[in-house]
């Protein structure tokens, strides 16, 4: 089963775009692009975009739209991205989602299918404040809805399980305001474009991961909603 088209998963820090792209992405052996795990690794690296972008993720705000831009086409110009990719977190600007427009179409993918996470902000910082990752993997858990089986050890990997140091309540509330200023009306943007769809993120992981496998299904097709 091909992807064969562009996934962007839209929605608040918590919502659950990480843990659904994970899942896609490895039944559809798609690509998962994640513009917020690639910070975190140049960040982790002290490269140069690491240096940049540290003390913005930090205060919780958005990394420059031509540096995450250039990340992601760099990326994308790599072979394994033929059968399609779940974009995860990006883009998060209307420059970055004009600027993505024009990558897929040169790149002969056509209009993205863009699905838009809803949940409501209670239930998104009880979700961050239980957060805990897989320092090798990435695997994502949570103390309240998904344990570890031992804590602070990842199951797949038995990797350290770390939390993220933007998961304060103090920048959760600056990631929540960025959001809202600078990334929600995207779902305008898309809607106009006919190619939004909306999942009830509130709902379990399990009962998220079916619709979103409706949703593939019904706008499926050789090229999805080209
Ligand atoms: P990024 O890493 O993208 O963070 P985010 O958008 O704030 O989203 P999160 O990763 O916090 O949440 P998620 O939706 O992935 O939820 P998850 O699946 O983990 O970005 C970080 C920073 O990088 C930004 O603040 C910015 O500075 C910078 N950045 C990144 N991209 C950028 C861009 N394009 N432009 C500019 N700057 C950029 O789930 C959360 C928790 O809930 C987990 O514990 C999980 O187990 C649990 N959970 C998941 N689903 C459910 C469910 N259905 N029910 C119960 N619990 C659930
Ligand atoms: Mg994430």
């Amino acid at each position: 089963m091909a992807l064969n088209r562009a996934l962007i998963f839209l929605g608040p820090p918590g919502a659950g775009k990480g843990t659904q792209a994970k899942r896609v992405a490895q039944q559809y052996g798609a690509l998962h692009l994640s513009t917020g795990d690639m910070l975190r690794e140049a960040v982790n690296r002290d490269t140069k975009i690491g240096l940049l972008a540290k003390p913005i993720m930090e205060r919780g705000e958005l990394a420059p739209d031509d540096i995450v831009t250039a990340m992601v086409e760099e990326r994308l110009a790599q072979p394994d991205c033929a059968a399609g990719f779940v974009f995860d977190g990006f883009p998060r600007t209307l420059p970055q989602a004009v600027r993505l427009d024009e990558i897929l179409e040169r790149r002969g993918f056509g209009k993205p299918v863009v699905i838009d996470f809803e949940v409501e902000p209670e239930t998104l910082v009880r979700r961050l404040s239980g957060r805990w990752t897989c320092s090798v993997s990435g695997e994502i858990y949570n103390i309240y809805e998904r344990p570890p089986k031992v804590p602070g050890v990842c199951d797949q990997d038995g990797g350290k399980l770390i939390q993220r140091s933007d998961d304060t309540a103090e920048v959760v509330k600056q990631r929540l305001a960025a959001y809202e200023r600078q990334t929600r009306p995207l779902a305008e943007y898309y809607r106009r474009e006919g190619v939004l769809e909306v999942v009830d993120a509130s709902a379990s992981m399990e009962v998220v991961s079916r619709a979103l496998g409706e949703i593939l299904r019904r706008t499926e097709g050789p090229d999805g909603h080209l």
